[in-house]
């Protein structure tokens, strides 16, 4: 076998952020919450449920009115997106994406708990202010997403909310015991709440990604030794694009997913598997 050159590695290892030609007519109209959507994945969904139709509330610590205001000027006939200063771990910011879904577009029916950090720390150097903020954000954020959009859909006849989970609530990699745990959390709390809330027609169903081209992940691209290690661990050997995780998230909150919940769905070119 002859080696591979670091431009033979460049060229396929990239991700394929083609558009995706999906399509699910019966959302055109509806409204989705999505946290974490000033950037990374969360601003990707926020845009391509913008460009089938969706309404959305995108919130974020930082830069989700910016990210909905360019959304809105480049996607003229779709849905509009309303962008809120959002911090995850209040309970009464929830309610104020809740408000603003319910003032601008009158309800909400899918809310994607996206919001998340990704800290690091050999175990035994953690600090508990680590662990404290990966909780907060990773599993408080998700629960009082959940409470307040579930408390919303069981009175308006049911919804759908997604959850972030990661590969990593599976598959360990060292020196993130925080956030693999938090994302363990994740998975678990999608069946506590899949079990909960299904008599009143609401699905909960979670995406675990695996390595997806975003900020968070920036450093791993940038570092040729780290790219090689982390591409080791995926079977389709290339990043992937948060197109390709939005696939999974479009076809979960519609119609063709009615009878799915509960489910953690795998979007990592087969990581888990290694
Ligand atoms: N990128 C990956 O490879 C990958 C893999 C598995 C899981 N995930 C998960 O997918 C989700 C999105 O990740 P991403 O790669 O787009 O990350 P990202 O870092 O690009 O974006 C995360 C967003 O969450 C926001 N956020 C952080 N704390 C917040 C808070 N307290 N309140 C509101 N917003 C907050 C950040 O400001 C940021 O805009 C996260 O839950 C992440 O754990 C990512």
């Amino acid at each position: 076998m002859t080696a591979t050159t670091p431009n033979e590695l460049a060229n396929t290892t990239r991700a394929d952020a083609s558009p995706l030609s999906a399509s699910y007519p019966e959302l055109v109209g509806k409204v989705a919450v999505v946290t974490g959507a000033g950037r990374g994945m969360g601003a990707v969904f926020a845009t391509e449920l913008a460009r089938r139709g969706i309404n959305v509330v995108a919130g974020d610590l930082d830069g989700a009115p910016e990210v909905a205001d360019q959304i809105n000027e480049e996607i003229a006939e779709g849905g509009r997106v309303v962008g809120l200063r959002t911090d995850v771990t209040e309970p009464g910011d929830h309610d104020r994406l809740l408000g603003a879904a319910v003032d601008e577009f009158g309800g909400v029916d899918f809310w994607i708990n996206n919001a998340g950090i990704f800290p690091q720390a050999e175990f035994t150097e953690i600090p508990p202010a680590q662990l404290t903020s990966t909780y907060q954000v990773n599993v408080n954020g998700v629960v009082y997403g959940a409470q307040t959009a579930a408390r919303h859909m069981r009175a308006h006849g049911g919804g759908t909310i997604v959850n972030m989970a990661s590969v990593a609530a599976v598959r360990v990699r060292a020196t993130r015991a925080a956030y693999n745990s938090s994302k363990a959390a994740v998975r678990h709390l999608t069946s506590c709440m899949a079990v909960e809330l299904g008599s009143h027609n609401i699905r909960v169903n979670a995406i675990a990604p695996g390595f997806v081209d975003t900020e968070m992940t920036r450093w791993v691209r940038e570092d040729p030794a780290a790219l090689d290690r982390a591409l080791s661990t995926v079977p389709l050997h290339r990043v992937g694009s948060p197109i390709e995780v939005f696939g999974a998230l479009y076809f979960l909150l519609s119609d063709s997913a009615r009878y799915i919940t509960g489910a953690v769905i795998p979007v990592d070119g087969g990581s888990q598997h290694i």
